[in-house]
């Protein structure tokens, strides 16, 4: 059953990234619990964002969605994507965009190349930034970004190099969108996981698990999500981290 939350009810949600399993909780749970459409992004897993638009459908008949297929590793992609939101007839009031692409590239540091920096860099810097940019016409008050970040971007994986030094672009971006948004009442966060245990992630080994800390689930996101949507105003521009107090040293 769908109960609608008034300020965002029959508004539109733009989630990039709507197949990762993350992105499909927080699609169904926007429709559901806020009563909003739906953008729905993918780039390969056609069937994820499938799928989720059936459970919607099952939850909340009345709640329209749209597929959307970009590959945010290219410029042109980013731009195709930025467009045709833009320009969909049926979208013209924003409330939410949760932004969950990203490109977990285990190549170390020191045999990074220059190619996998650029595709990094524009998944997790360039596309973020230019889809608000294309999308900014669109978002009225109360409006509210979510990045996803990682809890990694504080000291870096050197294994991870170009996914963890780009990765932190996007926590560049809430503080400074939240300062330029803020005077809209478009309040911008990022969430900033260490693990989430879900059933396509890899964690550490079961044994490892006490010294890596308790893993952030699709429950544990969503209650952040919640307290983004909920909140007015005055909280914007931080980085929720669900890490366990790893960054803590
Ligand atoms: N899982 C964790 O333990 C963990 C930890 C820290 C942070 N995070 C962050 O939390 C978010 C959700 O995590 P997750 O594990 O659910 O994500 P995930 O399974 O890695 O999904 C990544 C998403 O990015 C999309 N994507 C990949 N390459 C793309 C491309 N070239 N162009 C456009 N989109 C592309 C994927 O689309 P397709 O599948 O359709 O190709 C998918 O929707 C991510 O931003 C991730 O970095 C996750």
């Amino acid at each position: 059953m769908t109960t609608t939350s008034a300020p965002f009810a029959q508004r539109w949600a733009i989630i990039v990234g709507a197949s990762s399993p993350v992105g499909m909780a927080i699609a169904v749970h926007l429709a559901q619990q806020y009563g909003m459409h739906v953008v729905l992004h993918y780039f390969r897993n056609r069937s994820a964002v499938v799928t989720t638009r059936r459970q919607i459908r099952q939850i909340a008949p009345t709640t329209r969605t749209l597929l959307m297929r970009a590959d945010l590793t290219r410029v042109s992609g980013i731009e195709r994507l930025g467009g045709r939101v833009l320009e969909h007839p049926d979208v013209t009031d924003i409330g939410c965009v949760a932004y969950l692409a990203s490109w977990f590239s285990a190549i170390p540091w020191d045999r990074v190349q220059y190619a996998d920096f650029q595709r990094a860099v524009h998944i997790h810097g360039w596309a973020p930034l230019r889809l608000i940019q294309y999308l900014e016409p669109l978002l009225r008050a109360p409006g509210r970004l979510m990045f996803f970040s990682d809890a990694g971007t504080r000291f870096g994986y050197p294994r991870y190099a170009a996914y963890t030094a780009t990765k932190a672009i996007l926590d560049h971006w809430t503080r400074l969108l939240a300062r330029a948004l803020s005077p809209r009442g478009v309040t911008v966060h990022a969430i900033a996981p260490y693990w989430i245990a879900h059933p396509r992630s890899t964690g550490p080994a079961e044994t490892d698990q006490l010294r890596y800390g308790e893993p952030a689930t699709l429950s544990t996101i969503l209650q952040a999500v919640d307290l983004i949507m909920r909140s007015g105003g005055a909280l914007t521009g931080q980085t929720i981290a669900l890490e366990s107090g790893r960054g803590l040293g």
